[in-house]
């Protein structure tokens, strides 16, 4: 199939479609919803908490994203694979952006890139955007700034949804090719996605955005076990961690008992 392209995902809001969004992080995983027809494939920063094992997506680094986008690149033949931009790599200005962006689009493989960030942060989307990176800009609440926000709340709530449009038509006026919003309530959503012409995508911001997006270990039900809160804006379409456990478990036993291997697996 032909590659997606962002002319593709805007002509899906031009015909009220949606369209599908699901991280990944390595080779079976793109390979698999590349397959499955997902149009976009997100290389997140949430690799930190869902590939490296921290409790947020701030400390995770260019150099540790870079092999695992190349990896889903090289893997998808169909999706638009978009890199997500860690904390700290475009922060400090426009320079800084576009040398990250290049990076992520030469040396990931990436299409595209994502990064979290308001109005603040339209010039640095402008240079990107005239050096050839395309952008998804990533409003509402904004793991990175956790700490800012004062931790995981839903935003845009109240008075709170004039800034959020504003954001959203500041980085369509600079040139992101989509707004990405994150738990904002369904109604602010809708009036962001009336206000500009560009897509949006949204995690936990109900059903008016053209695209949708989850990361994949909560869609799958691969993240679970002691302590884990599940948000509640994931739907679980499958119960991996439940399916794993229970394969390796039967493996151990078989390997305990001696019933692994037998004749057939053995030369
Ligand atoms: O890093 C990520 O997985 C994301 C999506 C949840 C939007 O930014
Ligand atoms: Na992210």
């Amino acid at each position: 199939a032909a590659r997606v392209r962002i002319h593709h995902l805007a002509a899906a809001k031009d015909r009220s479609e949606h369209f599908a969004m699901l991280t990944a992080y390595d080779q079976y995983t793109a390979q698999i919803f590349d397959e499955a027809g997902i149009d976009v494939l997100l290389v997140g920063d949430s690799a930190a908490n869902n590939v490296f094992g921290h409790e947020t997506s701030i400390p995770v680094t260019v150099d540790e994203l870079i092999p695992l986008c190349r990896a889903v690149a090289r893997s998808a033949h169909r999706a638009l694979v978009v890199a997500d931009l860690p904390f700290g790599s475009y922060e400090a200005s426009p320079a800084q952006g576009v040398e990250t962006g290049v990076r992520f689009l030469k040396e990931g493989l990436a299409h595209a890139v994502k990064m979290e960030g308001g109005a603040y942060y339209a010039e640095t989307v402008r240079a990107m955007v005239q050096a050839g990176i395309p952008v998804i800009a990533h409003i509402g609440f904004t793991p990175q700034s956790e700490h800012a926000l004062g931790g995981y709340r839903v935003q845009g709530r109240g008075d709170d949804v004039a800034r959020l449009i504003e954001d959203a038509k500041a980085l369509e006026a600079a040139g992101a090719f989509c707004v990405l919003m994150e738990m904002v309530p369904a109604a602010a959503a809708a009036s962001v996605d009336a206000a500009v012409r560009v897509p949006t995508i949204g995690i936990g911001a109900g059903s008016s955005t053209t695209g949708q997006v989850l990361v994949w270990q909560d869609m799958a039900g691969l993240r679970g076990g002691e302590g884990t809160r599940i948000s509640k804006f994931v739907k679980q379409y499958a119960d991996l961690r439940g399916q794993l456990l229970d394969a390796a478990r039967r493996y151990r036993d078989d390997v305990r008992s001696g019933a692994f291997p037998g004749r057939e697996h053995s030369f």
